[in-house]
């Protein structure tokens, strides 16, 4: 269907136009139940909405979108394993990852003793490096581990694992390996010993190029440092829906740990993936982080459209893209440990919802998913902040931060909090020409003040929304993220299109395989544009 047609369409465009006047100043004057009204909270998270554009009468008429798209039907051939990613032609089941129990998604397509196994032989395998039970090839037990992945199999758990250092076990490194340039790699290996080291080759498929490049130059390091070609066995693990390739890469069945293909890489994180940060932060803070993201599956599973917050996260963004006109969203977390957490929401949305064609193969009527964009929120206030105050873009903004420190400092957590409380207001309320000429007056001459007035303007109304945590545990950072997954489906739904499938990241790999060969031989050139034959060219005199 096309959603632009619908009735709810029609009303929240004419609910907009009748908005639209009204500054954040005004809705907030307006409206003294504003807060109670546009703000949620769920398990240790308070999601503040109030600073959006939109008064306590835009939620119904939003939520008739989710209504007119059918998301309750899509919800539950979703969690029911039908084959959602109909362009695949898989189900999408990374919900089952962080279940407790069988049978799901039903008694007779139960994924979960598979899930459970797999998920108790991680365990063990984590035990077994952070004991020191598990020994390497010459008898001493491995201290580095270092996950080599790219894209879903490297940022999820990297993110992870940043946010869960002060929960991680000391003395044991884990590293996260995904460029191609080995200006990553060749630097970790200089302080690694192969004795104690393990490598943990995650990737979905087993053939990506980067993750390839990277396993192999791993193990011909490892075999120059032991000798023994049966060393591979006890340095590496593979993590994979491809068990066959990973076996045949020399890496011994026992430590090849399954995915499957209804999980998506860039939901993966609560699979095999995320062994490398179970071995990190230990099984138990593990099965919190997925206790956490389950408990927001069966939130958004059950709860009513305008109290559920995946829900309401993702038609506010529909609102900001596809009635404000917004084209841009910056996360901003107020949160050192929550350093990786913009370039991973940038692959979950992006990848799964930046598509101008819907599931039915025609051309959507409206945009999709904005850049996501973003930088840790104190970093950016003394970089980029100054566009957002003053640059006369529209750019909704998510500021996340967690109440309690995880590595507390006197008077450190009230400063970075009263930062981000400030810069959300000072985006939504703006400061007019009258109060920055009040400021001013008297401690400049007139004809000084004038010429200074206009920079001194903040026009404000730029909308944003709070995510404040109690803290960065484990199992509320698991509903987060999952509340963050469910809203990627939600404006999937909405728009009309496959949210599961990534068929433009496939170009360029393909293009990328027919000139590796060309950058050692000019004859294979030819047949490529003149831009990248120069570029080459150029390559050839200088590569050395
Ligand atoms: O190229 C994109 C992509 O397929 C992502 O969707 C995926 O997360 C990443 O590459 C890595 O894929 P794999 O886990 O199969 O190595």
């Amino acid at each position: 269907m096309n959603i632009t047609n619908s009735v709810a369409w029609k009303a929240i465009e004419a609910h907009r136009q009748s908005l639209s006047p009204l500054h954040l100043r005004e809705l907030f004057a307006r409206d003294p139940g504003r807060v109670a009204s546009l703000s949620l909270s769920f398990d240790g998270i308070l999601y503040d909405f109030s600073k959006q554009r939109i008064d306590s009468t835009s939620l119904p008429l939003l939520a008739g979108l989710a209504r007119e798209a059918q998301l309750e039907h899509w919800t539950e051939r979703m969690f029911g394993g039908e084959q959602i990613n109909a362009s695949e032609g898989r189900s999408v089941l990374h919900v089952a990852l962080r279940r407790s129990r069988s049978p799901f998604p039903t008694a007779s397509l139960d994924v979960m003793p598979d899930v459970l196994a797999t998920r108790q032989r991680m365990a063990a395998f984590a035990e077994g490096i952070r004991s020191g039970k598990a020994l390497g090839f010459t008898g001493l037990p491995i201290r580095s581990v270092v996950n080599i992945g790219i894209g879903g199999s490297d940022l999820g758990p990297k993110m992870l694992a940043y946010a869960l250092r002060s929960v991680s076990q000391p003395g044991l490194d884990v590293h996260y390996v995904s460029n191609l340039d080995s200006a990553q790699l060749a630097p970790l290996l200089q302080t690694l010993d192969a004795r104690t080291t393990l490598f943990l080759v995650a990737s979905k498929t087993f053939t990506t190029q980067e993750t390839m490049l990277n396993a192999q130059t791993a193990r011909d390091w490892l075999l120059a440092g032991l000798g023994d070609t049966a060393a591979v066995s006890r340095h590496f693990a593979a993590l994979t829906a491809k068990p066959e390739r990973a076996v045949q890469f020399g890496i011994r069945e026992e430590a090849v740990f399954p995915l499957w293909d209804w999980v998506g890489g860039r939901f993966s994180l609560w699979s095999a993936v995320g062994l490398a940060l179970m071995i990190a932060i230990g099984p138990q803070a593990f099965a919190e982080l997925l206790a956490g993201a389950e408990r927001m599956d069966e939130h958004f599973r059950s709860a009513p459209y305008e109290r559920n917050l995946p829900v309401v996260m993702a038609l506010i963004g529909i609102w900001n893209t596809n009635f404000l006109g917004a084209t841009s969203n910056a996360v901003l977390p107020y949160n050192e440990s929550l350093k990786y957490f913009p370039s991973f929401l940038q692959q979950l949305e992006m990848e799964s919802n930046g598509k101008a064609v819907g599931s039915d193969g025609q051309p959507l009527a409206c945009a999709s998913n904005p850049i996501v964009w973003g930088e840790l929120g104190n970093n950016g206030q003394h970089a980029f902040f100054q566009l957002l105050h003053q640059g006369g873009r529209l750019v909704p903004c998510d500021f996340i931060a967690a109440v309690r420190a995880d590595y507390p400092l006197p008077g450190h957590q009230e400063a970075l909090l009263a930062n981000c409380f400030a810069q959300s207001a000072a985006l939504a309320f703006g400061k007019t020409a009258a109060e920055a000429r009040s400021e001013l007056e008297g401690t400049m001459s007139p004809a000084a003040l004038e010429a200074l007035l206009p920079h001194k303007v903040f026009p404000g109304n730029q909308p944003s929304s709070t995510l404040l945590l109690t803290r960065l545990d484990p199992q509320t950072l698991g509903a987060l993220i999952a509340l963050y997954e469910h809203k990627v489906f939600v404006q999937g739904v909405i728009w009309g299109l496959n949210s599961f499938d990534q068929w433009g990241v496939e170009l360029g790999k393909a293009v990328a395989n027919s000139i590796l060969p060309a950058i050692g031989n000019p004859a294979l050139a030819a047949p490529l544009d003149a831009s990248t034959q120069a570029l080459l060219a150029f390559t050839r005199q200088h590569i050395g």
